[in-house]
């Protein structure tokens, strides 16, 4: 049987640090209200003229470095993201010059926060079925580039960064189950309508920013994650208790305690960034990732969960032997 195995991970956020106490000053909230409901304390915005390619470009190359993995040896290159550098080409395409791999495959995933996990379960299945030796899978988002500062309902939600992974086909256990879904049936209660098709302006609505019913999105979040959690535990044959470390998207402290809840898992198996990197979308998962691995807290031969949800909707899963 073959793997996909993490070789290594990356990460990068841009060096411009948000406070609560900043949007205190932009809208009519508060730190306790941003904390209490959210758990988020800080987010990164990206600088002018900094993109989703350079923050995910910065993660690949810490992946790849770390992973002892030269740009030329990939097969496949994939971002998870909903705010690519240009309509096209792919932002994959534009890294994958950068990094020099040239000639495999490139392509982005848009699967909203879910975009990352969607990319995991891609390459997973290419390197399964032998397609793939080695690829690069990175979740990346500038999500403030589509936010509303005056809009007090989402301003304090979101926040840049990117993460990545190195895979590399292995009879070793990596990758065991990955679990992919979506309902577009919901699309209006998380989505930003500014289009390509539909045309690039939007001046009714005030032009690009995301709108989002965040309790609706929340109820159904909690609630589709638990029956995600159990549906990943079940493919991949393992019982909760075999659980080393959960990694779950980074949007609310709230629906992440509600998931670890329903795993039986206390939160110091938790790996939690919401409060210091808000809601990366699908940077959110790799970031988290990176984080703990490079803390030394996750460790070779563990059994990790990650799992997203986001707009579309879409909500998607991976069990890893790490
Ligand atoms: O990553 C994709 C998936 N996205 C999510 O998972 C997000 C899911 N939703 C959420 O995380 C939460 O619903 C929010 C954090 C967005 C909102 O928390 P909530 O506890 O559901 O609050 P709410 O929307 O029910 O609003 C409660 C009150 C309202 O005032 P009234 O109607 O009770 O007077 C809001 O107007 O809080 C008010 N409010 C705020 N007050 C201060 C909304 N935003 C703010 C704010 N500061 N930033």
């Amino acid at each position: 049987m073959t793997y996909a195995r993490i070789l290594a991970t990356g990460s990068a956020l841009p060096e411009r640090v948000v406070t609560n106490a900043d949007l205190e000053k932009l809208v009519d909230t508060s730190d306790e209200w941003i904390r209490s409901r959210t758990g988020i304390r800080e987010r990164r915005v990206a600088a002018d003229g900094e993109t989703t390619g350079d923050l995910a470009y910065r993660a690949a190359l810490q992946a790849l470095q770390d992973a002892g993995v030269k740009a030329s040896e990939l097969d496949m290159v994939v971002l998870g993201t909903t705010t690519p550098d240009i309509i096209f080409p792919a932002t994959a395409c534009l890294i994958q010059d950068r990094l020099g791999a040239n000639g495999c495959m490139a392509f982005d995933v848009n699967a909203a926060c879910s975009g990352f996990m969607y990319a995991l379960g891609v390459a997973n299945n290419f390197v399964r079925t032998g397609q793939v030796k080695k690829a690069l899978v990175m979740g990346a988002e500038t999500l403030t580039r589509m936010v509303d500062w005056s809009e007090r309902e989402t301003c304090v939600l979101f926040g840049d960064g990117a993460g990545a992974v190195v895979l590399e086909a292995s009879d070793e256990p990596g990758i065991l189950a990955t679990c992919l879904h979506a309902d577009g049936g919901y699309k209006d209660l998380l989505y930003n309508p500014v289009g390509v098709s539909v045309g690039f302006s939007d001046e009714k609505n005030h032009g690009v920013r995301i709108r989002m019913s965040g309790r609706e999105v929340f109820k159904i979040a909690v609630k589709t994650l638990d029956a995600l959690v159990d549906e990943t535990l079940q493919a991949a044959n393992m019982h909760a208790d075999q659980l080393d470390w959960l990694i779950p998207h980074q949007a609310n402290l709230r629906i992440i305690e509600a998931t670890a809840k329903r795993l039986g898992m206390s939160m110091e198996q938790v790996i939690v960034t919401v409060d210091k990197h808000a809601n990366t979308s699908s940077g959110s998962v790799p970031l988290a990732l990176d984080a703990a691995v490079r803390s030394g807290r996750i460790k070779r031969g563990q059994n990790l969960l990650l799992e997203a949800f986001g707009g579309g909707f879409t909500w998607a899963s991976a069990m890893v032997r790490y």
